[in-house]
């Protein structure tokens, strides 16, 4: 760990799409002095994203990647961030699929966070289909991310209890909270052994 403190924390690129919740509490969390990285870079397929207003407040450096032309923004995406030796992405509500190539060409670590115990429940409208399928539990997951959606190796993962009056927007806002916990601390699981 003491290899990524002070000057030498690890340079971090965080990926978003909308609301941003999650690259908040990882500003917030890479402001301490203990946290091993720093965010350097925020990269965003939607202009009108509102994490984007997180870049503006902590002055951080951020562009929009429009994805019309997908190989084109990768290759874009990828120059940026070897320019600024960015050593770890963390996808934060990122509604782009990574390719195969990318992942490969990339000189670092790729983490994602997903709102459900993975390997249950991948792709979209998790909430939705925990509450239909009458789930106790859901959840959220940080892991790697593979070339294969939601199936890298997962890094951590917290329970939450499903209530019946639970509907897909509660049951949201209740993982949210926890996601904003677990993405700090699989980072700190991550980085505690080098
Ligand atoms: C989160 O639920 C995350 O797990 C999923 O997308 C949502 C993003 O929320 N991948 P936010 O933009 O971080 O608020």
């Amino acid at each position: 760990m003491k290899k990524f403190l002070g000057s030498n924390k690890l340079k971090t690129a965080v990926f978003i799409s909308g609301t941003g919740s999650n690259l908040k509490s990882l500003i917030k969390f890479s402001l301490k002095k203990q946290s091993p990285i720093k965010i350097n870079f925020i990269i965003s397929s939607n202009a009108k994203a509102n994490g984007l207003k997180y870049a503006i407040k902590f002055k951080i450096k951020r562009k929009i990647y429009d994805y019309k032309n997908k190989q084109k923004n990768e290759d874009l995406i990828l120059k940026q961030l070897k320019k600024k030796d960015i050593g770890l992405i963390c996808l934060a509500g990122y509604m782009k699929i990574l390719s195969k190539n990318f992942i490969k060409k990339f000189n670092g670590i790729i983490l994602n966070i997903h709102p459900s115990l993975l390997p249950n429940y991948k792709g979209l409208n998790t909430h939705e289909r925990v509450i239909q399928n009458k789930e106790k539990f859901s959840g959220c997951t940080v892991h790697f991310v593979s070339s294969k959606l939601d199936s890298g190796k997962i890094v951590l993962q917290k329970k939450v209890r499903v209530n019946k009056t639970d509907t897909p927007k509660k049951l949201s806002k209740k993982i949210l909270k926890q996601e904003h916990i677990l993405y700090p601390r699989a980072i700190m699981k991550l980085f505690a052994n080098l």
